[in-house]
């Protein structure tokens, strides 16, 4: 079985890595830097460009997307669309891009996050890209082709993010990164699609 780890240098996609190399499993990391494959998911060119590279896969993961932090009273359409453009549209041109590339059976894995949820102080654009892959993800699970399966993980902030993310997540209880890790794998090696799994 071969994966397709996108934002697989970063805290979520390192756990998931490291998780599935338990498995007898072929995974390809990519990221914009530092990983096998160099990728942005911003650029539509950039992602083709990235399938063309790696061939046939089994199971694309998605643990990548930006999104802005900010109080809606001050938010510019510009910094808004940076979650658009990441987070929603970058996730979900993974997969427009990439299902042809996905084998019989195969598996799409992708990322949002509490904050659609659980709102916070800030949070709205997060929330708003969080909320929008998770519709795109039910939705597209009852006609993608194949026996192709669409998931995605929505985690509460990690004990090893909880410093970055500082006073934002007040009165949270980090989640630890085995059981996000595990979320992720349950969703490729199982056998459930259209599912939004909660690591809350
Ligand atoms: N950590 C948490 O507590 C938490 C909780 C809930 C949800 N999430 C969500 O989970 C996702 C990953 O979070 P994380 O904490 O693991 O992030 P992270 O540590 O900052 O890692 C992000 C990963 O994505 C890559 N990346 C960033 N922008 C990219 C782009 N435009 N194209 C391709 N790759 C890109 C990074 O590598 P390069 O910089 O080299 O590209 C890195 O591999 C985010 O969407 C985040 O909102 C995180």
């Amino acid at each position: 079985m071969k994966i397709l780890v996108v934002g697989a240098s970063g805290t979520i996609g390192k756990a998931v890595v490291n998780e599935l190399k338990s498995e007898k499993v072929e995974i390809v990391t990519a990221s914009r830097s530092s990983s096998e494959v160099s990728v942005d998911i911003t650029s539509t060119k950039s992602i083709k460009q990235m399938f063309e590279e790696v061939g046939q896969i089994d199971a694309l993961v998605s643990t990548t997307g930006a999104a802005h932090f900010g109080l809606v009273e001050e938010m510019t359409p510009e910094q808004n669309l940076i979650s658009v453009n990441s987070k929603l549209l970058g996730q979900i041109n993974l997969v427009l891009l990439g299902l042809e590339y996905i084998r019989d059976y195969g598996s799409i894995t992708l990322t949002t996050g509490i904050l659609m949820d659980d709102p916070l102080v800030s949070a709205a654009s997060s929330a708003m890209a969080n909320g929008g892959v998770r519709a795109f993800v039910k939705s597209a699970a009852i006609e993608l082709p194949r026996g192709i399966r669409i998931n995605s993980v929505s985690p509460n902030v990690l004990e090893e993010s909880i410093e970055k993310y500082g006073s934002l997540f007040v009165g949270a209880e980090p989640v630890k990164s085995k059981s996000v890790a595990l979320a992720f794998k349950k969703s490729i090696l199982g056998a459930q699609t259209g599912q939004s799994y909660n690591v809350y």
